[in-house]
């Protein structure tokens, strides 16, 4: 596959220039999906096409609407595409993320279906494939499709492009049939996807839904045996590739403060004593997080154990997202409230049970928040995989910190030296909090050294590289039968 050109998509972009006053600033996106490709694509250049959505983006694109990136350090073309407010609102907002993602979440929160929604969504999905169809310069690139804005985006590229590879990678759970069954566009959703070579998920048994789907809905062919799907003329193979982080280089954990220093500095601004028990979570502001159900753990921890209050906070960073929909509101509401009300109810003069950041934070203090944390709780009610757990792992170089993590994770497969918790058993939850404030420091460092061997091991490049060699076979094979 050497010197084959690949195209990336994905709707939300690596880089996004921001106006700030007379200068435009660089910000990275909150977005787990961009912290696992992006290093991909730096390793293998190529051109990444995004939606456009900074309000200095603009000013830094050439005439072709190109930029290369990353700031200062060129590796790789990042092509915007720009979308009016009317489809960012009915493809991104509406069909995007108040369809697909509680329909693929499966998280109580009912999905709605707008018919000006789907309509947006499939013209922007068509204009992705234009811009994908004119960034080609051969008749055969290699495309990696990413994620659930993108269901149609396949097929209609297997239809400009007959001989393309399009990998096309989903982020988040798929569904069982019954669940699935109520997008009233089921059928055009499953046939979009089956124009890919290969279609990832990120587990089996998401891989096992998809398989049902396909059987109850569509008339195609499944090899169970060889996990493929025949439809039409295409045969897609669906598989498993679990994502995974960039494993940090010596070079840069050199660089990182110690984590001493990260604990002192934590202490200080929330002006705590340096043996204080701190537990952090990091997500972005979402309610398939579980970042209510870990607020109520914590009340109940402090309720059933309160020699802990005074000694014991937890701090919630909550990277502000898709603000704009009313689910995401009332939800940021709610945890407002529930924070002031545990706050009220524990805190005193100089302490407070709770702090919630609700602000993007950069990778660098994020980075140095989980080095100074003592836990870290990952509680998604569900989750394709969730990178948070994997990070903090990847920061914690001197083998201590316990991590809290949701059996409804994707990671909880792959890390079961975390502490497993139902998210939903709020009891469960404030005991795995009592025992991971508590856990000696030579447990901590069995459990993390085995966490860290596993996320170096399997980190993102080989999530990248099974999935390029499965491509690279199916190439030559398409090669010798073309022969
Ligand atoms: C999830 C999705 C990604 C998305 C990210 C951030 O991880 O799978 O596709 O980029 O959330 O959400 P946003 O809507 O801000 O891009």
């Amino acid at each position: 596959m050497r010197g084959d050109q690949v195209i990336v998509v994905s709707n939300r972009e690596p880089y996004i220039h921001e106006k700030e006053g007379e200068h435009v600033v660089v910000k990275r996106p909150a977005s787990g999906l961009v912290t696992a490709v992006e290093p991909v694509m730096r390793a293998c250049s190529g051109t990444w096409i995004a939606h456009g959505s900074g309000s200095g983006d603009k000013l830094v694109v050439d005439s072709r609407d190109r930029v290369r990136v990353p700031p200062g350090k060129e590796e790789y073309t990042l092509r915007r595409l720009w979308l009016t407010p009317e489809e960012e609102q009915g493809y991104y907002y509406g069909f995007a993320n108040e369809g697909l993602w509680p329909l693929c979440h499966v998280a109580h929160v009912r999905p709605v279906f707008r018919e000006s929604d789907w309509e947006a969504y499939k013209h922007v999905n068509q204009r992705f494939a234009d811009a994908v169809v004119a960034e080609a310069r051969s008749e055969d690139p290699i495309v990696l499709v990413q994620d659930y804005h993108f269901a149609l985006l396949p097929a209609m590229i297997r239809k400009r492009l007959p001989r393309a590879t399009i990998l096309t990678f989903w982020h988040i759970p798929w569904p069982n049939p019954e669940s699935f069954g109520i997008c009233p566009w089921r059928r055009e959703i499953l046939q979009g996807m089956l124009g890919s070579t290969i279609l990832g998920f990120h587990t089996r048994y998401h891989c096992k839904n998809f398989l049902e789907t396909v059987d109850r809905y569509l008339e195609a062919r499944i090899e169970h045996e060889h996990s493929t799907i025949s439809f039409q003329q295409d045969t897609t193979l669906i598989e498993a590739y679990p994502i995974s982080i960039e494993w940090p280089t010596d070079t840069m954990v050199s660089r990182w403060p110690s984590v001493s220093a990260c604990r002192a500095k934590l202490m200080e601004r929330l002006d705590l004593p340096h043996d204080h028990k701190v537990a952090v979570g990091v997500d972005r502001f979402d309610y398939t997080k579980g970042i209510l159900e870990r607020l109520h753990a914590v009340e109940r921890m402090l309720e059933k154990y309160p020699e802990w209050i005074g000694r014991f906070s937890f701090v919630q960073v909550a990277a502000p997202s898709r603000s704009s929909l009313e689910e995401y509101k009332s939800f940021q509401d709610r945890i407002h409230r529930v924070t002031a009300r545990i706050n009220e109810r524990f805190g005193h003069a100089g302490y407070a049970p709770v702090h919630l950041l609700a602000q993007h934070f950069g990778h660098e203090a994020v980075n140095e928040l989980y080095r100074a944390a003592d836990v870290c709780l990952v509680t998604s009610l569900h989750d394709g995989m969730n990178l948070v757990c994997k990070e903090f792992v990847a920061a914690r170089d001197d083998e201590q910190g316990v991590l809290i993590l949701s059996r409804f994770a994707g990671a909880a497969r792959e890390m079961p030296e975390a502490l497993i918790v139902n998210p939903y058993h709020v009891e469960e939850l404030a005991d795995a909090l009592l025992r991971s404030i508590t856990m000696p420091p030579a447990e901590q460092r069995e459990r993390m050294a085995s966490l860290r061997m596993t996320v170096r091991e399997f980190n993102v490049y080989r999530w990248a590289g099974r999935m390029l060699a499965d491509a690279g076979r199916t190439r030559l094979r398409e090669r010798i039968e073309a022969r």
